[in-house]
C-alpha cells in the first residue's frame, strides 16, 4: 500500500527554495559580524621564511598556526594536512594566515608580504615516490589466465582533474557561543566538521555545534573541505571573540579546494577467440596532489571498479596513489570509478574492434550475471542487472542500425556498460555505526538525520520512506535541518549512501514506531505516554563479509547497473566534438522519488559529458591557470542534448522498498561511451577531456576493416591489428 514512494510528491526543499526564503551561509549575518580572509601560498614547494604585515592593523583579527589552540590538522584519514602552514608549503594556495574585519574594503586591501626558500615541486604523478595508497586485488591465477588467451591487448588511458563547480562557492559561518563555537556551513557531512573543530580547537564534543546552511551542490567537493573552512571561521571567531564570515569567490575556490584525481590506468586483457575474458591485468595510478585527505578511498573504490561489470576467472589489479604538489584531490561524484570505467570500457571497444566484434555483443557476452563472482569474490545476487541495461540502452538507443547508418558520416555513436557499489566500501558502513531518529510529533513525525540536502532530494526521499512506512502522509513527516546538537550521526552524505543505508535506518525506525502507536495518532499518543524517539543504529545485512587486509569479500552490499549509448556529432573543420543523443538505462532498485532519479541521471550525465569533452583544468606551475568560467568550460543547458532515460528496478533485498543508490552511478559512463562514439569515427583517442586539439592530434584507425568490424556477426573472426598474437 505504498503512498508516497515511487510518486513524484513536492520536494521538500522546493517551495523556499523557489521563492528565494532559502537561507544559503552568505545570506546569513549576525550583530559584530566580521568578515574574513585567507592569504594563500604563492609556490607550489618550499618553506616561508619571512612573513610582514605591510598595512595598518588595527581591527584587524590576525590568525596564524600559533593561535590554534589544538592539533594543527583537517582530521580525517591520515591528520597529515595542516589547518594552516607553519612553515612547509606543500601546494599552491596553500592557507597560512588568516584576517578578519568588519570593513570588506579594508580587508580586501590588506597586504601581506611573504618570503620564500623554494624547492622543487613534484608535479608529475608518474615521478613521484611518495605513496599514500597501495591497493591490490587478485582472483585466480593471471598467468594461467594469459596462457588460455588466443590474443593479449594493452592500453593505456588518461583522466585530468575535474572542477566540482557546485553552483554555490564553499563558506561558512563561525559564532563564539556558549563557552565554545558554532559554525552554519554549505557541507555535505556535519560530523566531518565536527570532528575536525574539536581536534583543531581542542574543546570537548559538546562544545561544537555544526548546523547545515541551505546549500547548493556538493558532488563529493563539500566532503572535507569544509572542515578546513569551518576550521579557518572558528580561529578568527575564537580570537576576535566575535562572528565571523569566511565566504570564497568563484576563482579562490576554483584554485584552492580539491579536485577530481588524474588517473593513468593500464590495461593487459587476454581474450580467447570468441570473445571471452580470460585474464585482466590493471595498473591504476593515480595524482592525490599534495595531502592524503581521502586518496586511500578514492584509490579504493577505482580499484574495485576497474574491471568494469565484467565477469573473468583471473584478475589482477594494482593500485596506487602518490603525492604531488598540487592542491589536493579529494572527493568527486563517482569517487575514484569514473576514471577506471572510462579505461576499461575504452578497452573493451578497442577489444571489440581486435577481434572484429559488435561493441554489444562483446560486452553481451562477458557482463556480470547473477551468481557470478566480481574481483573479489563477491557473488552477486539476482538484481545484478547488466545484461538489462544493455539490452535495454542498446534496443531504445537503436545502437546496432545508428552505427551503420553513420559509417562514413560526421555522426559517430558510442556505448559503455557500467556498475557503481552503493555505501561506503567493504566494512566502512560496520565502522560508520551509522545513527538515525524519528521523533513523533502532534500532527505527525519528524526525521533526525545529519544526512545532508544537498540539492539530490535527501529531504523528499526520506520523508516518502518514513510517511509509508509508518503509514502517515507525505505532508505529515518533516525532516529536520542537520544540527549536531540536534540530530544523530547518520554518517557523511557521500557514497551513493543516503537512500539506500540512512533511508534503510529510517524505514526500520518508522516500522518499530508504527507498531507502538498502534491505531493511536500520533497526538493521541503523545497524550496518552509521553514523547517517542525511535533511533535505529546500522548493522550489516547477512552474510555481507569483507577483508580489509585481502580485499577479498563483498565489498559492496549491492551494485546498480547502468548504459550509456550516446551520439556525437564532429565538426570537420574546427574538430569540436558535440554531443546530440543520449539514450541511458539505469538500474538503481526502486525510485523512490523517480523525478529525483531522472534528475541525479540527467545532472550526472551532463557533468559526464563536461568531463569528457571541455573540462580541462589546465595546471601550469602547480596551480590552476585557468580558474575561472570564462575559460573552464562546462556545460550549460544549450550544450546538453536531449536525453532519454530508461530506469530499470531490480529490488535489492537490504534496500529500503528495494532502492539502491542513485547520486554517482550515472556520472561513471559518460566519458567512455563519448570517447567509443568518438572512435567510430576512425580517431583513436585515449584520453579525456576530448578537445578539439586532441581529437585533432589523435592517431586515426586507418583500416577499414576495424571498422567495418563492428558490422558482423558475432560469429565471424578477424585477426587483430597492433595485437600480440599468442
Ligand atoms: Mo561523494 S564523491 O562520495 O561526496
Amino acid at each position: 500500500m505504498s503512498r508516497a514512494v515511487g510518486r513524484n510528491v513536492v520536494r521538500k526543499d522546493g517551495a523556499a527554495k523557489a521563492s528565494g526564503r532559502a537561507r544559503y551561509v552568505d545570506d546569513l549575518t549576525r550583530p559584530g559580524l566580521l568578515y574574513a580572509r585567507t592569504i594563500r601560498s604563492s609556490i607550489p614547494c618550499g618553506e616561508i621564511t619571512r612573513l610582514r604585515l605591510a598595512f595598518d592593523a588595527s581591527g584587524f583579527t590576525v590568525v596564524d598556526a600559533r593561535d590554534i589552540p589544538g592539533r594543527n590538522v583537517v582530521s580525517l584519514i591520515t591528520d597529515d594536512q595542516p589547518c594552516l602552514a607553519d612553515r612547509q608549503i606543500r601546494h599552491m594556495a596553500e592557507p597560512i594566515l588568516l584576517l578578519a574585519h568588519e570593513d570588506r574594503e579594508r580587508l580586501l586591501g590588506a597586504a601581506v608580504e611573504v618570503d620564500y626558500l623554494p624547492a622543487t615541486p613534484v608535479l608529475d604523478a608518474e615521478r613521484s615516490d611518495r605513496v599514500f595508497k597501495h591497493v591490490a586485488i587478485t582472483k585466480g591465477d593471471v598467468d594461467e589466465g594469459f596462457r588460455r588467451a588466443d590474443r593479449v591487448i594493452e592500453g593505456e588511458y588518461r583522466t585530468g582533474h575535474q572542477e566540482h563547480l557546485y553552483i554555490e562557492p564553499n563558506g561558512m559561518l563561525a559564532v563564539p557561543e556558549n563557552g565554545g563555537v558554532t559554525v552554519w556551513g554549505s557541507l555535505q557531512c556535519p560530523y566531518y566538521v565536527h570532528r575536525a573543530l574539536a581536534v583543531l580547537l581542542g574543546l570537548p564534543d559538546d562544545k561544537v555545534r555544526v548546523v547545515q546552511a541551505e546549500t547548493g551542490g556538493g558532488f563529493g567537493g563539500k566532503e572535507e573541505y569544509p572542515s578546513m573552512i569551518a576550521g579557518h571561521a572558528c580561529l578568527l571567531a575564537l580570537k576576535s571573540g566575535r562572528p565571523v564570515k569566511l565566504v570564497y569567490d568563484r576563482v579562490e575556490d576554483m584554485l584552492a579546494t580539491t579536485k577530481r584525481h588524474p588517473a593513468i590506468v593500464r590495461h593487459r586483457t587476454g581474450v580467447a577467440r570468441d570473445g571471452r575474458l580470460t585474464a585482466m591485468d590493471i595498473d591504476v595510478l593515480m595524482d592525490g596532489g599534495a595531502y592524503c585527505t581521502l586518496s586511500p578511498v578514492v584509490l579504493s573504490r577505482g580499484c574495485l571498479h576497474a574491471t568494469g561489470p565484467y565477469r573473468c576467472d583471473h584478475v589482477r589489479v594494482g593500485g596506487r596513489v602518490v603525492m604531488t604538489n598540487t592542491p589536493p584531490n579529494g572527493a568527486f561524484r563517482g569517487f575514484g570509478a569514473p576514471q577506471t570505467l572510462f579505461a576499461i570500457d575504452v578497452h573493451m571497444d578497442r577489444i571489440a574492434e581486435a577481434l572484429g566484434m559488435d561493441p554489444a555483443r562483446l560486452r553481451e557476452l562477458n557482463a556480470l550475471r547473477p551468481g557470478d563472482t566480481t574481483a573479489t569474490g563477491q557473488v552477486l545476487g539476482r538484481d545484478a542487472a547488466a545484461l538489462d541495461v544493455l539490452r535495454a540502452a542498446v534496443a531504445r538507443g537503436d545502437y546496432r542500425r545508428k552505427r551503420r547508418a553513420y559509417r562514413g558520416t560526421n555522426r559517430g555513436i558510442g556505448l559503455s556498460l557500467f556498475f557503481h557499489g552503493a555505501g561506503f566500501t567493504g566494512s566502512g558502513e560496520v565502522k560508520l555505526q551509522s545513527k538515525a531518529s524519528l521523533e513523533l510529533t502532534a500532527t505527525g513525525v519528524r526525521v533526525l538525520v545529519a544526512s545532508t540536502e544537498i540539492g539530490q532530494g535527501q529531504r523528499t526521499a526520506h520523508a516518502q520512506i518514513v510517511a509509508d512506512a509508518l503509514g502517515l502522509p507525505y505532508d505529515a513527516v518533516e525532516v529536520a535541518v542537520a544540527d549536531t546538537s540536534q540530530v544523530p550521526d547518520s554518517g557523511p552524505t557521500v557514497a551513493s549512501r543516503t537512500t539506500m543505508v540512512v533511508g534503510g535506518l529510517l524505514k526500520q525506525g518508522a516500522a518499530e514506531m508504527r507498531t507502538m502507536l498502534g491505531h493511536l495518532t500520533p497526538a493521541a499518543y503523545l497524550r496518552a505516554h509521553g514523547p517517542l524517539v525511535v533511533t535505529k543504529q546500522y548493522e550489516p545485512p547477512p552474510g555481507l563479509v569483507w577483508d580489509d587486509e585481502t580485499y577479498r569479500g563483498s565489498a559492496y552490499g549491492s551494485y546498480g547497473w547502468a548504459c550509456d549509448v550516446i551520439e556525437v556529432e564532429r565538426d570537420p573543420v574546427t574538430e569540436e566534438i558535440r554531443p546530440i543523443r543520449v539514450t541511458t538505462a539505469q538500474e538503481i532498485g526502486k525510485a523512490i522519488f523517480p523525478l529525483g532519479a531522472r534528475g541525479q541521471i540527467e545532472g550526472g550525465t551532463a557533468q559526464g559529458l563536461g568531463y569528457a569533452l571541455t573540462e580541462e583544468v589546465v595546471m601550469r606551475g602547480g596551480a590552476m591557470a585557468n580558474a575561472q568560467l570564462t575559460n573552464y568550460i562546462v556545460p550549460t543547458t544549450l550544450d546538453t542534448p536531449p536525453m532519454d532515460v530508461v530506469l530499470v528496478e531490480k529490488p535489492y533485498a537490504h534496500g529500503p522498498y528495494g532502492a539502491k543508490g542513485v547520486g554517482e552511478m550515472p556520472f561513471d559512463g559518460v566519458a567512455p561511451a563519448v570517447v567509443n562514439a568518438i572512435r567510430s569515427l576512425g580517431i583513436d583517442l585515449r584520453q579525456i577531456p576530448a578537445t578539439p586539439e586532441r581529437v585533432m592530434a589523435a592517431p586515426r584507425i586507418r583500416d577499414s576493416r576495424l571498422r567495418q568490424a563492428a558490422d558482423r556477426p558475432a560469429s565471424a573472426r578477424q585477426a587483430g591489428f597492433g595485437i600480440r598474437k599468442r
